[in-house]
This record gives structure tokens, sequence and C-alpha cells, in this order.
């Protein structure tokens, strides 16, 4: 009997977790669709170097502003609400980036998807991590970074299944595609309930007694209760406020948060991600089709990877693929640094090295960077200051996002200067080669594992409470 009650309540936590994961499909797809659009926006309204790097860093702007205001607005409103009215943006950002009639109000449009998309990297984990039951929370949580991938993938795909060479217009139909997913986010919200930890802090203790029953091992529910309430009380008493999170028992949460994400995104995924039919194209295939198939596959290996990282970071634990994925990381980037430097005399060869090196960059980082990120920032912080250390994390990591995407051309044109794109009608044009910005990103992947050695915390198995208790007792994360 009790069995049976454990496998409905594992159910329910599932559909739960599936339904708040589509706002990471729709994160996924809102910042994987400007790849394939790129090369025909470039074309459509012959955009520069830069500013093709401003529209696809609009979104990260916008996401950066969603992120500094989720912390809080979350906190007031409670998850649910700021879950649905993330889904009405989603919606909105992608009629309006579709039908834009310029390049600078499409710019503008996905400032405000990227604002939906910055609360959504947020809330969306805070909600799973703080409904599911902590013998699975780890896999749960990175049910969030699952479904980024396969947004990236449906992205791709879409890209492909739209673009039409004749047609430089054929971005359009790739943006209005996420109104999709927005809606069935919305819809699916409706029926989920709030979580337990929210209610609680909110003095509704017996509605989240209820939901906390649905959902936990039973033998945990009181207890679970009874710390959620504790933690509520001591807050109470101590009248902390959100400067807690800066105090130096928390210090190293907050280095823990930021730092993993300065990690994620300075080893130059998005470079993949946002760029990848662009460096094809560089690399030597012609044509924008051809290149945004081949992008594909860089989707296809991301989803397999972060599948095979949900097996393995309850089970190796986040140590252990922290430096495996780093390692892997540092080589093909080095690798792909060199084989772009030796362009010229590798000749056509280079186009399917360059998909080999990232396939394995892109696998390295699915199994380790890109769901640690995320989980790590979910599990370091003490209730009453989760949702503004999580929001610190997520904001640094679409800061730094910003960055690498508005520097990536840049540096590119800097370290190692022009290469040749091959135009559709066998033209030459000069653009920059990448090979100098992958040796920056390994050089970096290095430093991070430097780091990790020291600050990389071993948080498979604790409960989020352990943790707290560890900060409190001033110890280091890598003794956790
Ligand atoms: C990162 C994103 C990235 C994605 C790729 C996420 O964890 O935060 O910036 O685009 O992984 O799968």
């Amino acid at each position: 009997m009790a069995k049976q009650a454990v496998k409905q309540n594992m159910r329910l936590v599932i559909v739960i977790a599936a339904v708040a994961s589509t706002g990471g499909l729709l994160f996924g797809f809102d910042t994987g669709v400007i790849s394939g659009a790129l090369p025909f926006l470039k074309a459509s309204w012959n955009l520069s170097s830069g500013q093709q790097e401003w529209i696809t860093t609009a979104a990260l702007v916008g996401a950066v502003l969603g992120a500094l205001s989720s912390g809080r607005i979350t906190d007031i409103f409670g998850r649910k609400k700021v879950i649905l009215v993330t889904a009405v943006i989603f919606a909105i950002g992608s009629v309006l980036t579709g039908a834009s009639p310029t390049p600078t109000f499409l710019a503008i449009s996905r400032i405000v998807l990227g604002i939906a998309i910055g609360i959504s990297s947020f809330t969306v984990p805070l909600y799973i991590s703080e409904i599911s039951p902590t013998k699975i929370r780890g896999a749960l949580v990175s049910s969030f970074q699952l479904m980024i991938t396969i947004g990236i993938l449906v992205s791709y795909f879409s890209d492909l299944a739209f673009a039409d060479e004749a047609n430089p217009f054929s971005w359009r139909w790739m943006f209005y595609v996420g109104v999709f997913p927005a809606i069935i986010l919305f819809v699916g919200m409706l029926f989920l309930p709030e979580t337990p930890r929210f209610l609680i802090g909110k003095g509704k203790v017996e509605k989240g007694r209820k939901i906390l029953s649905m959902v936990e091992d039973p033998a945990l529910v009181e207890v679970a209760v009874a710390k959620i309430q504790e933690d509520i009380r001591k807050d109470k008493l101590a009248a902390t406020d959100w400067t807690e999170i800066f105090k130096p028992w928390l210090r190293k949460a907050l280095i823990i948060a930021i730092g993993i994400m300065f990690v994620q995104q300075f080893v130059g995924i998005n470079t993949i991600i946002y760029y990848a039919p662009t460096v094809f194209i560089i690399a030597g295939f012609v044509g924008a089709k051809a290149a945004i198939a081949a992008t594909v596959s860089v989707g296809v290996v991301n989803v397999l990877s972060t599948i095979l990282s949900m097996f393995l970071i309850d089970k190796l634990g986040r140590r252990k693929l922290y430096f495996i994925g780093l390692t892997g990381m540092a080589v093909a980037l080095t690798a792909l640094g060199t084989f772009f430097l030796l362009k010229d005399s590798l000749g056509p060869a280079l186009k399917y090295i360059t998909v080999g090196s990232i396939l394995v960059y892109v696998f390295f980082f699915a199994i380790s960077l890109g769901p640690l990120g995320w989980l790590i920032i979910s599990e370091i912080f003490p209730l009453k200051v989760r949702g503004l250390g999580m929001s610190i994390g997520s904001l640094s990591n679409w800061l730094f996002n910003a960055i690498v995407t508005f520097t990536f051309l840049k540096l590119a044109w800097a370290f190692t200067g022009p290469g040749m794109e091959i135009l559709n009608e066998g033209a030459l044009k000069p653009d920059p080669n990448p090979a100098g910005a992958f040796f920056v990103y390994a050089a970096i992947a290095v430093i991070g594992i430097i780091w990790g050695i020291k600050y990389i915390p071993e948080t498979k198995g604790k409960t989020l409470e352990q943790i707290e208790e560890h900060w409190r007792a001033g110890k280091m994360p890598r003794e956790l």
C-alpha cells in the first residue's frame, strides 16, 4: 500500500518536472533559434559582423534584466505565478521577433523575449528543486537542462525546415514557432501546485504540508515541514534580509555560484550554440542550409549527452563530472583552434574535422558543465537566500554569456585575422578565423580545472539542510 503511494507520488513529481521543464524548452528554443536565422538575417538586411553580434546578444541583455528581477518577484508572488507570466511574455516575444520590420525592432523584441528567458532560467529550476524529493533532486533539476537542449535541437530542426535559400526572409517562421511551447507551458502550469517551501514561508503550513506529502517520501514529510518552519523562525528572529547572502558564512556559496557560471560560459559553449552555422560556413560549408543541417548534429549530441549526464550526475557525483568535462573540452578546443590555424593546408577536410571536434566538445560540455551549473546553484544556498542566490547565479550566467557572445567575432578577428567565407556564388568574402577565440576558451577550461579543485563541492546525496550546516561550520567546499 505504502509502496503504491510512493509510486503515485513519483508519477506526480515527474509530471510536475515535465511541465515546468517546458520553461527550459522555451529557453533553449529561443536562444538556439538565432543560429540558423543569422545567415538569413545577414542576407536579408545585409548585416555586418557587429550587427549580427548585437542581434544575437540582445536576447541575453533581456535575460540579464529578467534574471535581475526574478529573485525578488518569485519571493513575493510565488514560483507558479511568475512562471505563468513568463509563458505569456514568451508568446508575445515570439510573435514580435517573427514580425520584425527592421534590425532595431528585432533587437528590441529579442530583449523582450530575453526577459522571459532570464526569469525562467532561474524560476523553473527553483520550482523543480523545491518540489522534488531529496533522493532524485539531481536528476530532476537536470531534466531542466535536458529540456533546454531539446529546445535548442527543436530550434535547429525548425531552422532547417524553414531555411529556404530562395527566400532571405525565411527566418520569420523560425521565430514564430516559439509561440507553441509558450502555450503548452501556460496551460500545463495552470494545473500544477505552488511549491511547499514557498507556501510554508507565507504561513500556509497546511497547504504546504499537503503538497509535500504528495511528492516527498512519506517518512520525510514531517521532518521537512519542521525544518522549513525552523528556518523561517530563525530568519524572523535574526530579522535578516537579502544582505545575509554577502555575510562571510555564505561567501563560499556565492563564489561557487558565480564561479561555476563563469566557467560554464567562458569555455565558449554559446559560440557554438548560436554561431555553429556561421562557424561551419567559415570552415568550408557552402550555403546556409548545409551549415544548418550540420548544426542539427550538434543539437543531437547535446541532447543525448545530457541524457547520459542525468544517469551520471547522482552516480559519479558532481566533482568527477566537472573535471572529466573540462578536461575533454580543453582538449577539443585546442584541437579546434589548431585545425583552424591550419585552415589553408587542410582545405576541404577542415569542414569535417571541425564538425567532429565540435561534437566532441559539445559532448563533454553536456555531460558536465551544462547541467552542473544550474544544479549546483540550486543546491548550495539555504532556504532564506535560495531565491536570491540562484538569481545571482543565473544573472552571472547571462552576463558572462552576453560578454562571450558579443565578443566572439571580435576576438576571432583580433587574434587570428581574416579567413575567407565562400559565398553561394563561389565568390570569396573575408570572415574572421575563430582559431584564436578557441585557444582563449581552452585556456579558460584549464583555469576552471584549477579553480574547481578548491571550489567545486560534492553535493551528491546531501540534503539542502546538510549543505547549509556545512557553510555554517565554516568548512571548505571540497570537504563536503
Ligand atoms: C547554458 C546555456 C547553453 C546550454 C547549451 C546551458 O546550461 O547555460 O548557456 O546554451 O547549456 O546546452
